[in-house]
């Protein structure tokens, strides 16, 4: 069968989107280059805001009234609404022939078979707490791969159902990570981004080092300063990255490892989701104001040249005009290279769902504007201050919108264009000087 996957959300579910093709590869299925062509499509659904649901939900009722024309065609649900909603999806749509939960995607092709011989409406949703049959098998996509280190959160904060549809916190084996990642660099794999909710989190809900293992040889005690260490040694492996951060994972060795080994890019996505320390008790963020700026001065005390993206969340119950001054400030005081804005929605079962909603639309709307018109100046700034500098960019191939430029992305994860030069090849280190600074877009020239 050809299939198709349809990815909504997080890096995670990309993530899991790329082992379920490659499960279904092995199970001698092949991908089908456009939507038409395909007989089996599976929608990987995000349950974060409302929207995210809404989407997930029109495309599979889209697909599914299609089946009336294409009658082979087979639909499934994967991800987290899918793990959210159980067996309520076919309430919603009928003609779906499977739904499968986020630990449990590597059922994939045994639920196709089972559709193909006749079944349909098959649910497997397990209790979000399973050890995952999480298969590490990817496709192929070029130089740079995501993988997931620590799946699910601890932390529920108080507006966000991402503890409910992935589950409590549990760190794959350092061992079995190693080893997938080692595969990767075996196929040309030349960067890492390691995932989590709160990747620095790592091991620290259970174990995950063997008494057998190596130790740390920058005497590390950590397991997540452990872990980049190891990934680091990883031959082929030039470029490391993580995400999400949490401002408590902030710790001196976590900081003294990025700083010294060359392979961790100077960037850390941290969401701060809001400036104001009411807001932020009320969302159950686990710091204040004060601990997210210090947390920032070390990084930044450390690696002078390290860039900061975030989210905020606009529009939280209770938000006043003062609290949102005081996100915007704070968003000034960290210099965010960018930052992603959110504007607040309830969603079912959360603590902030019982709380009252009373940011009105408009409000939200007016708050996300005036956020993203700050982020554009600041952004346009922090590019024009890379004029001038060297940086170390990863070449991906040549620009889309030039095919005679080659593109690729500095350690702060902008996009950098570039001639391209005898000697330099796609998935290697370029140093560029960067000449010219656009909004979205560093250009420059190679140096030798
Ligand atoms: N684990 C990450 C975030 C995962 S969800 C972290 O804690 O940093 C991605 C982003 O979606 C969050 O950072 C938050 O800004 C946003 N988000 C989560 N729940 C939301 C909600 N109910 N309404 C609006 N935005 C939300
Ligand atoms: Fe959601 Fe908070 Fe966990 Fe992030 S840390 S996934 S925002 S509960
Ligand atoms: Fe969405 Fe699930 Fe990621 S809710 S943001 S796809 S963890």
């Amino acid at each position: 069968m050809r299939f198709i996957l349809h990815t909504y959300g997080c890096q995670m579910n990309v993530r899991d989107s790329e082992a379920v093709s490659a499960l279904l590869a092995a199970a001698g299925h092949s991908p089908a280059p456009t939507e038409d062509d395909a007989d089996l499509i599976v929608v990987n659904s995000c349950s974060v805001r409302g929207k995210a649901e809404d989407k997930a939900l029109g495309k599979l009722g889209l697909l599914c009234a299609a089946k009336r024309y294409r009658p082979n065609l087979i639909v499934g649900l994967m991800g987290c609404m899918a793990q959210r909603l159980g067996t309520d999806i076919f309430k919603y749509v009928k003609a779906l022939d499977f739904t499968v939960g986020t630990r449990r995607c590597g059922a994939i092709p045994r639920m196709v078979a089972r559709v193909l011989a006749g079944e349909t409406g098959i649910c497997e949703i397990s209790s979000p707490d399973e050890i995952p049959d999480a298969p590490d098998a990817h496709t192929d996509s070029g130089y740079s791969a995501f993988v997931t280190v620590l799946l699910g959160c601890n932390r529920r904060c108080a507006y966000c159902i991402v503890p409910d549809v992935r589950g409590p916190e549990y760190s794959r084996p350092g061992r079995e990570i190693l080893a997938e990642i080692a595969a990767l660099a075996r196929n040309n794999v030349r960067e890492i981004t390691l995932l989590g909710q709160s990747v620095m989190n790592y091991g620290r809900a259970n174990a995950v080092w063997d008494t057998s293992d190596a130790p740390s040889a920058g005497g590390y005690t950590e397991p997540f300063a452990r872990l980049l260490e190891a990934v680091a040694a990883i031959p082929g492996i030039i470029r490391i990255r993580f995400t999400s951060g949490h401002p408590s994972g902030v710790t001196d060795q976590l900081v003294r490892v990025a700083a010294s080994l060359p392979q961790i890019c100077h960037h850390l996505h941290l969401p701060v989701q809001s400036g104001s320390d009411r807001i932020l008790r009320a969302m159950r963020r686990g710091y204040t104001r004060a601990d997210y700026l210090d947390a920032v001065r070390r990084l930044r005390a450390a690696m002078p040249d390290f860039a900061l993206t975030t989210d905020v969340i606009v529009g939280f119950p209770g938000e006043t005009e003062t609290d949102f001054e005081e996100t915007r400030t704070l968003m000034n005081a960290a210099d965010f290279d960018n930052s992603f804005i959110f504007k607040y929605s309830p969603r079912p079962g959360t603590p902030a769902a019982d709380m009252e909603n009373d940011v009105s639309d408009i409000e939200k709307m007016r708050r996300n504007q005036v956020l993203l018109e700050d982020q554009d100046l600041r952004g346009v700034a922090a590019n024009q201050r890379l004029v001038g500098t060297l940086q170390d960019v990863l070449i991906e191939g040549p620009s889309l919108r030039n095919a005679a430029r080659w593109c690729g992305r500095s350690p702060g994860n902008k996009i950098v264009v570039f001639n391209p030069k005898a000697g330099l090849e796609p998935g290697q280190l370029a140093r560029i000087r960067i000449t010219r600074a656009a909004p979205q877009t560093l250009y420059g020239e190679a140096v030798p």
